[in-house]
């Protein structure tokens, strides 16, 4: 087999859709041949560019692209600290650029090098919110109507219905995203409940905490919610009181889901081995890309761990092309969360995957089948933005995990 070298790695940075998106291109010594892989760090995208071109570039320039374990253990290696945000971003971008090249290489779609699919396309869920029960109700029926079967069920930002209640504030508090943290919680209980009530249970319904509560309050969520049969709650603790969990599932049946936090396999191994999660959901590029993805999947079906992999906003079609080619061959998927391409995404990354009645459906074309339009990408230029969610305070002025 012909050995082929890497000529060059770029980094493009883009915020089609005002997000700020980080994309890598690992380019050949083969004349039209190059790969591209997503390397998004939306609230730190500079550094992790900068550990791109200043530190990867000129470790890999020239090494075989065909080598894709090789050059992820010495990425990862050559910098002796390992993992973290950071780092494991910047490796993705060049990891998941070497399994779009060897597909193009190959004359096949990347799930083709995977093993093949197992289904056609992967169950995705949307977000359904509303500022009432009502909206909440009628943004439900406008998913369903759309074939969507899994949802996940918010509470706006930090709780509007909660918010009809005053907060009890001291004099002086900074600027912030408020929240209380009970008011939040009998809110999601209070929205399960009336969606119950009103569709049945022929849908699924997720919830995503995202740390907000007290881990005592986490086991009486989770003990509550049973009776209105989540798919999944997600984030009830944060992944330091990871140990509360044992408490949680010795008083509720209630599926857990943890992962877009994790950065280093030491955060998820013992969850793994001690079944305190059902679903494992890492976001891909902060985990290192699809070579340390797939062998977490192997690890979660040894263990009866589905997987349900991070899927906002924050991350390119690259990315999401990634983890829908691992979907496919993976059988102990559960679901895939999807953000939705807007029409500027699309522009940018032509080929975006197709959604077709709340299926995702992977390109059949080598790679992983998305390109990206560099001329568009410049159209979009990023700049630092720190939204509001993160910034969130308690009642009396704490700033909290958003
Ligand atoms: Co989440």
């Amino acid at each position: 087999m012909k050995k082929i070298a890497i000529r060059d790695i770029k980094v493009l940075l883009t915020a089609p859709g005002g997000t700020d998106l980080v994309v890598v291109k690992v380019e050949t010594d083969e004349p039209g041949l190059h790969g591209w892989g997503c390397a998004t760090f939306t609230q730190r995208y500079e550094t992790v560019s900068s550990a791109i071109t200043e530190y990867l570039r000129p470790l890999l320039i020239g090494r075989c692209v065909q080598d894709i374990e090789e050059i992820w253990q010495l990425s990862m290696n050559s910098a002796y600290w390992r993992n973290g945000p950071v780092l494991n971003n910047a490796i993705s971008g060049v990891d998941e650029a070497l399994w779009d090249i060897k597909g193009k290489l190959a004359g096949m779609p990347v799930y083709e090098l995977l093993g093949g699919k197992v289904r056609p396309a992967a169950a995705v869920y949307r977000y359904a919110d509303g500022a009432t029960l009502n909206e909440l109700e009628e943004d439900v029926r406008r998913h369903m109507a759309a074939g969507y079967r899994y949802l996940r069920v918010q509470t706006g930002e930090h709780s509007p219905l909660a918010k009809t209640k005053s907060l009890v504030q001291p004099e002086g508090v900074p600027n912030g995203s408020y929240y209380d943290p009970k008011q939040y919680m009998e809110d999601v209980i209070e929205r399960f409940r009336y969606l119950r009530e009103v569709f049945g249970y022929g849908l699924e319904l997720i919830h995503d905490v995202h740390e907000k509560l007290s881990p005592i309050d986490a086991v009486y969520l989770s003990k509550t919610l049973e009776a209105y049969r989540p798919f999944y709650l997600e984030d009830v603790l944060p992944p330091e009181q990871s140990e509360w969990l044992d408490l949680i599932r010795a008083q509720s049946s209630v599926p857990m889901a943890m992962g877009e936090l994790f950065v280093s396999p030491k955060d998820w191994k013992d969850l793994i081995v001690s079944h305190r999660i059902d679903y494992i959901r890492c976001h891909l590029s902060m985990i290192g890309g699809l070579t340390p993805a797939r062998k977490l999947a192997a690890l979660c079906e040894c263990f009866g761990i589905r997987t349900a992999w991070h899927g906002p906003y924050d991350l390119t079609p690259v990315g999401m092309a990634a983890q829908l080619h691992l979907d496919v061959t993976t059988p102990n998927f559960g679901i895939q969360e999807f953000y939705g391409f807007d029409s500027e995404v699309k522009q940018v990354f032509p080929g975006c995957p197709e959604m077709k009645g709340g299926f995702l459906y992977p390109s059949d074309k080598p790679g992983f089948g998305v390109e990206v339009d560099e001329k568009a990408a410049v159209e979009y230029p990023c700049r630092y933005r720190s939204p509001a969610w993160v910034e969130s305070r308690l009642p009396d002025g704490t700033a909290v995990r958003p």
